[in-house]
């Protein structure tokens, strides 16, 4: 009799303590950020506000870094092994789309993308995933708005002049921002055929470097150089290209997109370069904000909206800082 009291006993201890792992376990809110460059302080900063939304809200934040289809496919399986909930994505190609979203169903996970937006196999952006990026054609804009400001401070002649067009035209974004540069400069007088597609590889400085020197090689009788890119790094490439081939700092117009570390570093150099500005767009937002959504997604039932697009502000040497902090991402 004993023995059956003791075993009752243990028995009912035991299903309590499991439905109290069980309990535990159900309110932990587990969230994936996923990003394609993790080496990029962009994504870095968009990590740090992730984590303060994480530690505001209570809830574990994953932080990884696929730079393949290959790692995010077990990146997101993953996630899904360890009882997470939803994850944030910045995909490595935005083709990936089909595969992602069906991923993320395998894994009963809520998925929402940030940066850059996937794709379906026709082309056209997958609406149902919500996603925060960038006023691309916007911010482009403002891009080319200015370097064609520059080049009037320095009293250039559109047609003397050369455009780099850093481009990664499999990104829509990129497409986007480059375009919404170039025709900022076509309304300026800037013709055609002086503007030079440098594509890069990858988005990062050294392919950006690789390719506009190609472009400034095979041009060597222009001395005036503008460059634009979908970012600070593919830039930064151009211009260090343009010191690559001797090319001074007064020779050549380089406006970038981000404003994280690489412009900053730019920026706090003894001397100018040929970086002059960066249009600062919000990792903030883009950190923070897309991790609470999810976080309200998954603990609220609250869905995120469909498409978010957020603006920037254009930043130069001698007053990034106030920006940023007008930006709140300090
Ligand atoms: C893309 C670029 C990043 C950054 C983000 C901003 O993902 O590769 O460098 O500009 O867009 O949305």
């Amino acid at each position: 009799m004993r023995l059956l009291k003791t075993a009752l006993v243990a028995g009912a201890l035991a299903v309590l303590s499991a439905t109290t792992i069980a309990s535990a376990y159900a309110q932990e809110t587990k969230i994936g950020f996923i990003v394609k460059q993790p080496e990029e302080p962009w994504f870095q900063d968009e990590w740090k506000f992730a984590d303060q939304a994480a530690k505001e809200k209570g809830f574990t934040l994953v932080k990884i870094g696929a730079e393949d289809g290959e790692k995010l496919m077990s990146a997101i399986d993953n996630l899904g092994a360890q009882g997470a909930q939803g994850f944030v994505v910045c995909t490595p190609d935005v083709k990936l789309g089909p595969g992602i979203v069906a991923k993320a169903a395998a894994n009963n996970l809520k998925v929402m993308t940030v940066d850059d937006r996937l794709v379906s196999a026709d082309g056209k952006p997958i609406e149902e995933v919500p996603h925060m990026g960038i006023s691309a054609t916007k911010i482009g804009e403002a891009v080319g708005q200015a370097i064609v400001d520059e080049m009037k401070a320095r009293g250039w002649k559109a047609e003397e002049v050369g455009a780099i067009r850093v481009s990664y035209d499999q990104l829509p974004t990129a497409v986007d921002r480059v375009e919404g540069a170039i025709s900022v400069l076509k309304a300026n007088g800037f013709k055609a055929e002086n503007i030079f597609d440098a594509p890069q590889a990858k988005t990062d400085t050294e392919a950006a470097l690789n390719a506009a020197t190609v472009v400034l090689n095979k041009n060597a009788n222009i001395k005036k150089w503008v460059a634009f890119g979908l970012n600070d790094e593919a830039v930064l490439g151009a211009v260090r290209a343009s010191e690559g081939v001797g090319i001074a700092a007064d020779g050549m117009i380089g406006v970038g997109i981000g404003g994280a570390d690489s412009a900053i570093n730019e920026f706090k150099k003894p001397s100018a370069t040929g970086f002059i500005g960066s249009v600062i767009i919000s990792p903030k937002r883009h950190g923070y904000e897309t991790a609470l959504n999810m976080y309200e997604w998954v603990a609220n039932g609250k869905e995120p909206e469909k498409l978010i697009l957020t603006a920037g502000a254009l930043a130069k040497r001698d007053d990034f800082e106030k920006v940023r902090a007008e930006l709140g991402i300090e």
